[in-house]
């Protein structure tokens, strides 16, 4: 592993233990803007020490956190090393304890993913990419699932805090239900994603997500062999908010799962 890759290994494992060690039933929570849009006291926290942990060995990186509010990017914000942070990945999950919630690491290099970090300290799972380098989870290297939709499980997200996209989600998941084993719904974008890349998930879609909730878990698919695209099958942006369709092996070969072409 690369020293950028075990430091980013170790920022989010730091995360976790802040994540493991709030008292779950003395969380400060806040409402943000959308339907049922929540940060907590341990969203900001963690984010923080996030900020400090990177900042202080790599110093020349920018940093983009969901908790900073702003959701689309210029280039100039993305120029040179930029880590983008969704501190906790499954706010709601973690203020209800139903797991699972995760941290979520990106790294972009002008723009581009570099490498991605998602770790889900509930049952110590740390999935780790780095471009052209294949993906891990714990340390273990993982490929998507060979078999077809037919044999596979579908994981959904509801795009819950954008009016009209719940709609859309849930006539896309009554689509696939009809040509999968069946559909799950976890609450964590991010999570999703790694259950794709480690093979026990076929293929996860979402309406709309930002730049945070896909950015690490987008590279852990691909480079486990993965096809990660929006919902008509063009390349994510790593700029900002998108639609996201993740394809196993098995299901990208057989064609025909795009939601643009089956909605
Ligand atoms: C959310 C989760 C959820 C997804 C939403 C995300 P948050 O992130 O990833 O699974 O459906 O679109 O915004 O708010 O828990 O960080
Ligand atoms: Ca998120
Ligand atoms: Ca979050």
């Amino acid at each position: 592993m690369s020293e950028l890759g075990s430091i980013i290994e170790e920022a989010a494992k730091l995360a976790g233990k802040i994540m493991r060690e709030a008292p779950r039933d003395r969380i400060r929570i806040d409402a943000k803007e959308g339907h049922a849009n929540f940060v907590t006291e341990y969203d900001q926290k963690v984010q923080q020490a996030l900020f400090s942990f990177l900042s202080a060995r790599i110093p020349e990186a920018h940093f983009l956190g969901e908790e900073q509010g702003q959701d689309t990017f210029q280039p100039e914000d993305t120029r040179g090393l930029t880590f983008v942070i969704d501190p906790i990945d499954g706010t709601s999950n973690f203020m209800k304890g139903y797991e699972p919630s995760v941290t979520s690491i990106g790294l972009l290099e002008d723009g581009v993913p570099l490498l991605g970090a998602v770790y889900n300290p509930w049952v110590d799972r740390l999935f780790l990419a780095e471009a052209g380098k294949g993906a891990f989870e714990n340390g273990v290297p993982i490929h998507t699932d060979p078999a077809p939709l037919s044999r596979s499980l579908v994981t959904m997200g509801t795009a819950p805090y954008y009016p009209g996209l719940p709609d859309t989600a849930f006539r896309l998941a009554g689509i696939y239900l009809s040509r999968c084993i069946d559909i799950r719904r976890s609450g964590s974008a991010a999570w999703d994603l790694c259950m794709v890349a480690s093979g026990r998930t076929g293929l996860y879609f979402e309406p709309k997500i930002q730049l945070w909730d896909y950015c690490a878990g987008a590279l852990i698919a691909a480079e486990a062999g993965g096809t990660v695209t929006d919902f008509s099958g063009k390349p994510l942006s790593f700029s900002g908010p998108s639609s996201i369709v993740a394809a196993s092996c098995g299901i990208a070969k057989e064609g025909d799962y795009l939601p643009d072409t089956l909605l």
